[in-house]
């Protein structure tokens, strides 16, 4: 197992769109391998999810951790490590709310973003065995994020007022994560 270093954006793997992984390949040796590396990356620099492209692999691949408590996000409904392999989003409600997102790919950045709050998400897992999931408030919104990965598209492109996007620092020392709630 290794620590990947974690592309930041500018780097073009990080605007490419990802290839599907093939049956064959998600219950391989290198996937696994690489999915150990993900993770221990993960934990090494504190995020709650993690894309393939983010460590330079283009395809279609993302992990998410959310844990019971302690993250840069407050309490929030835990979700034990789970690996998506081709994952499909599929908004079930349009209407939005907005969370402070941030990106291990946008060091020591925060933006203001809204996205739908309740989505289907329908993926295969190592063993290439399919999955269909909803997901609801900020889980919702951390998938959107981990999944726009696979597209090429970062936070900064989803939001409308770029006058709210700040840096971590300011972001704590004016009090704007009491906005969270909005
Ligand atoms: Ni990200």
């Amino acid at each position: 197992m290794a620590v990947r270093k974690v592309l930041r954006m500018g780097h073009p793997t990080l605007r490419r769109v990802a290839r599907p992984v093939s049956n064959k390949e998600a219950t391989s040796e290198p996937i696994a391998r690489l999915v150990e590396d993900m993770v221990e990356t993960l934990h090494d620099y504190g995020g709650i999810g993690l894309a393939a492209p983010q460590v330079n692999e283009s395809i279609r691949l993302a992990i998410i951790e959310i844990p019971s408590m302690g993250s840069r996000y407050g309490d929030l409904e835990p979700m034990p490590l789970t690996v998506f392999i081709n994952p499909v989003v599929t908004v079930l409600d349009a209407s939005t709310s907005g969370y402070w997102e941030g990106c291990l790919s946008l060091p020591g950045l925060r933006g203001w973003v809204e996205r739908p709050q309740h989505i289907r998400v329908d993926y295969k897992d190592l063993n290439f065995g399919s999955h269909s999931r909803e997901f609801g408030g900020f889980q919702a919104t951390v998938f959107q994020h981990e999944f726009d990965h696979l597209d090429g598209t970062l936070f900064v492109d989803r939001m409308t007022d770029t006058s709210r996007l700040v840096f971590e620092e300011e972001y704590v020392k004016y009090g704007l994560s009491d906005t969270l709630d909005e």
